[in-house]
């Protein structure tokens, strides 16, 4: 049976494996270079004056490093992080309860804050510009509202869907930044740094392979070495090289493009069952079986990044690569389009 790279993705040590890989510090953290020139200026700002830093969005494909920036800007204050999630807030007196539970210039980050639900969210709004909330306690004739001040904390949110936040929230952010996939070279830099970590011995060649078979995501990098670290205990191998790359790679199905099984599923099922296009989200996820959501904010990014796949008003269409890359000639109504 081939291992999947879903199942090697569930393991329970997950957790734990990420946290080990983690960058603490800024200066470990490689590449997106704007988005770090403008943290280390708020850094320093917010240090002279004595402030807690303003409230930042992080928006971006999963694995890009939202999370790890929330936790390195927490160490570069000197502040807890407080941790939760927009479906996890699901009553302002949950939100209540963390808000009153910070400390000055503590960072309360928010992942997947566009699913935060809309009466928690506009509590959110006081909380964010003055730093406090007004809650309602009790309800008809006995109802009343009581002020809570809140120390002077900073919210980082976190979103894989920026189109989906309202403009009052995304108004009080002080700055969104949108993390972008990572290029080659940073990766490969992402490739030698988790190496060292895992002590695993990966040549240059090697190293440029994993980072290119990593669609960009410094996630995707760790998960792959952790792979082919298994498969070269497994097999024997003291060093890896690029034949071991190639061979755990293949084994688990992840192509010369980083492209796995669920990518070429979906480009499959386009082609073969949508005859190239246009299809709809709700379509498509039905034929491959897969939720619409994970499809459009996991899966296709990428493939549209690299140029298999366009989004249309009339629904997603593949490219005349998606062609190429599964080995089937255009069909002669769609030749023209290209
Ligand atoms: N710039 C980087 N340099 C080195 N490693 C990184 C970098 N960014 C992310 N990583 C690694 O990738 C892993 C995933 O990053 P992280 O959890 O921050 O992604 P995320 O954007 O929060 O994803 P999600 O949207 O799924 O929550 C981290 O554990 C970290 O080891
Ligand atoms: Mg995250």
């Amino acid at each position: 049976m081939n291992p999947k790279i879903k199942d090697v993705l569930a393991e329970p040590t997950d957790k734990l494996f990420e946290e080990s890989l983690r960058p603490q510090k800024l200066d470990e953290f490689l590449g997106q270079e704007k988005i770090k020139d403008r943290l280390y200026i708020l850094v320093q700002a917010a240090k002279i004056k004595n402030e807690p830093l303003p409230h930042l969005l992080f928006s971006g494909p999963p694995g890009l490093g939202k999370t790890t920036l929330a936790h390195i800007l927490s160490k570069e204050m000197n502040a807890s992080l407080k941790i939760t999630s927009g479906p996890a807030l699901d009553k302002a007196a949950n939100l209540a309860g963390i808000l009153t539970s910070l400390e000055s210039f503590d960072i309360l980050f928010i992942d997947e804050i566009h699913r935060l639900s809309r009466p928690v969210e506009e509590y959110l709004y006081p909380a964010m510009e003055d730093y406090r909330m007004d809650i309602l306690i009790d309800q008809g004739p006995n109802a009343r509202s009581i002020r809570l001040n809140l120390p002077k904390f900073t919210l980082v949110g976190a979103t894989t869907r920026v189109g989906l936040l309202t403009e009052p929230l995304r108004s009080r952010f002080g700055l969104i930044n949108r993390l972008e996939y990572y290029k080659l070279e940073n990766l490969i830099r992402i490739v030698e740094r988790s190496a060292r970590i895992l002590e695993i011995d990966v040549n240059e060649q090697a190293a440029r392979e994993v980072a290119k078979r990593s669609r960009g995501t410094p996630r995707t990098v760790n998960h792959l070495l952790r792979w082919i670290r298994d498969y070269a205990y497994a097999k024997g191998y003291q060093r890896v090289s690029l034949d071991v790359v190639n061979k755990a790679l293949a084994m688990i199905e992840i192509d010369e493009d980083g492209l796995d099984e669920m990518d070429k599923k979906i480009l499959e099922t386009i082609v073969y069952k949508f005859e190239g296009g246009p299809v709809g989200l709700q379509s498509l996820s039905v034929a491959i079986g897969e939720d619409p959501a994970t499809l459009e904010e996991v899966h296709e990014p990428y493939l549209i990044l690299e140029g298999y796949l366009k989004r249309t008003p009339q629904g997603r269409v593949v490219t005349a690569r998606a062609y190429e890359k599964l080995k089937v000639s255009l069909p002669p109504s769609q030749e023209e389009l290209f």
